[in-house]
């Protein structure tokens, strides 16, 4: 079926004396001058606890931007008798009011609430505004609007007929509740788990991340005034226990859309298999979890394009993107100029907080980030086949601020280059040129997670190879680009391994999981 793709999401320019920046200053002013409450929203009610929640700056330990009301079991089982109510509305209604909701969320995300929701990834997340621009504003409105597209697909294909036949498919949507488990790095991640099953006409109980409670409460407000009927997206700040305790036991769970880390997607799997034999229908499990993310660069490649790929992949957003480069694999022959550019880029990378907008580099998100990030560069430090040649300074006096940090190591097997770190941490291994084959083979085989990866070469020979032995190394494969910032409807995200179910956000493969679709035959 044709159907025109949406355009991207333009990308505002904030540079000194534009409108767009002035307008952000102000709401971050605005924002950073008022101490906000967070409810709970369950079947469209407000709910508070007392149980209370902080939102902290993590650049500004003393800057309190909100406190939330955790849920507990209770409004768990609140949450999750809300949504299964609200399904036998929101099932029946055509899906083309359905989308007309998610859509008009997208214009007043790009019009109305664009500079504000941009502000608030900034404090909360401590994004810089470009990285907050390209997250909490254009890839939340992309998802929105090509989900819509994908929609609007998926329900007009339909199976061929013939004469005194007439066969339809009616995508029906899961037979239950779904629930949304979203993470604290992506505004649009957060944004998309719940809206993606909602739009093919399932209802939500969406559990955010504590470290990432405000941004999506915004976002659910937006929905609301867009008309989202009461009780089809239901927000639950809380422990993370109630997903294992409550949800996930309930027999009425019928999809599960996560993204987090790899070991509670695997607890969750477990739970749910524990309980496989209660549920109405075997849940739909969708997760992207972890990655260690590698670029590897051939002889032939071009240094400078290398250097601003590492220099971006890795330490943009403080490298806590699930796709962010955390691994490279160098040859001899431009080493000494793939390091003499690193060092120029990121020594004189500015370092601070997102509200001052020189500062590339802002904080990670929490104390747990902070202490784990820079257990590993102690780690490095202590390891003889390891050197760090770049950064390895952190403070936590006022934030939990890490230098941008490159590792070299001897060892393609050692600590930082297989584990996922996810900060700004880069471990390079440097291969003789003659070992490119060999070397793809390491970094294929060290590949437990397998989400994004990047090769850098100016030879089809060198390509096809990398294309060749990391087929399942990636979800996401870069030829001369760096393997972060997939554009919704462009590049199609997800990956295999350990890294997920590979349903790839924002394209119709995740929306064809939201639906159970019904075959009729009708003869005449
Ligand atoms: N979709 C995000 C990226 O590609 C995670 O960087």
């Amino acid at each position: 079926i044709e159907t025109p793709y949406p355009e991207n999401e333009p990308i505002l320019d904030y540079a000194p004396g534009t409108e767009a920046r002035r307008k952000l200053k102000e709401a971050l002013k605005e924002m950073a001058g008022k101490r906000v409450e967070i409810p709970l929203v369950i079947g469209g009610e407000r709910i508070t606890t007392g149980d209370m929640g902080q939102v902290v700056m993590p650049h500004d330990h003393n800057h309190v931007l909100a406190e939330y009301h955790k849920a507990s079991e209770r409004e768990a089982r609140l949450a999750i008798e809300a949504a299964l109510e609200a399904r036998k509305t929101w099932q029946s209604m055509r899906w083309e009011e359905r989308c007309a909701i998610f859509l008009k969320a997208a214009e007043l995300l790009a019009r109305k609430y664009r500079y504000l929701i941009n502000a608030g990834s900034m404090l909360s997340t401590s994004k810089n505004a470009f990285q907050a621009e390209i997250d909490a504003a254009c890839e939340l409105i992309d998802f929105l609007r090509f989900n819509v597209h994908f929609a609007e697909r998926i329900y007009r294909e339909q199976p061929r007929s013939a004469p005194g036949i007439w066969n339809y498919l009616q995508h029906r949507p899961l037979e239950g509740f779904v629930l949304a488990v979203t993470p604290f790095n992506f505004t649009a991640i957060a944004g998309n788990l719940p809206s993606a099953p909602a739009i093919m006409g399932n209802t939500v109980v969406w559990k955010p991340a504590s470290s990432c409670v405000y941004t999506p409460h915004l976002f659910m407000q937006i929905l609301e005034e867009a008309g989202l009927p009461a009780g089809v997206i239901n927000f639950l700040p809380g422990p993370g226990r109630l997903v294992g305790d409550v949800c996930l036991k309930d027999p009425n769970l019928a999809g599960v859309h996560f993204t987090g880390s790899t070991a509670v997607f695997q607890q969750m799997w477990r739970t749910i298999g524990e309980h496989i034999a209660t549920y109405k229908s075997y849940p739909r499990i969708v997760g992207e979890t972890g990655g260690k993310d590698f670029v590897v660069v051939h002889q032939d490649a071009d240094v400078d394009q290398v250097v601003t790929a590492l220099v971006r992949g890795a330490f943009e957003y403080q490298g806590q993107k699930c796709s962010a480069v955390s691994r490279a694999y160098i040859p001899q022959s431009l080493w000494k100029h793939i390091r003499s550019g690193l060092e120029r880029e990121l020594t004189s990378l500015p370092v601070g907080p997102p509200q001052d907008f020189r500062n590339f580099v802002n904080a990670v998100i929490d104390r747990q980030a902070f202490t784990s990030i820079t257990g590993f560069i102690d780690q490095a430090r202590q390891d003889s086949t390891s050197e760090i040649i770049i950064g390895g300074g952190s403070n936590d006096r006022t934030g939990y601020f890490i230098e941008p940090t490159v590792i070299v190591t001897k060892d393609p097997q050692s600590r930082t280059m297989v584990e996922e770190i996810f900060g700004p941490v880069l471990t390079i291994y440097v291969y003789e040129d003659d070992a490119y084959l060999e070397t793809l083979e390491i970094c294929d085989k060290t590949s437990r997670y397998a989400l994004t990866g990047a090769v850098f070469s100016r030879s089809r020979a060198a390509i096809s190879l990398a294309l060749a032995k990391l087929e399942q190394a990636a979800g996401n494969f870069y030829i001369n680009d760096k393997p972060t910032g997939a554009v919704v409807g462009q590049q199609p995200f997800g990956g295999g391994r350990a890294s997920g179910t590979n349903d790839k956000a924002g394209f119709y493969t995740n929306l064809l999981r939201w639906v159970s679709p019904r075959t009729v035959k009708e003869t005449f």
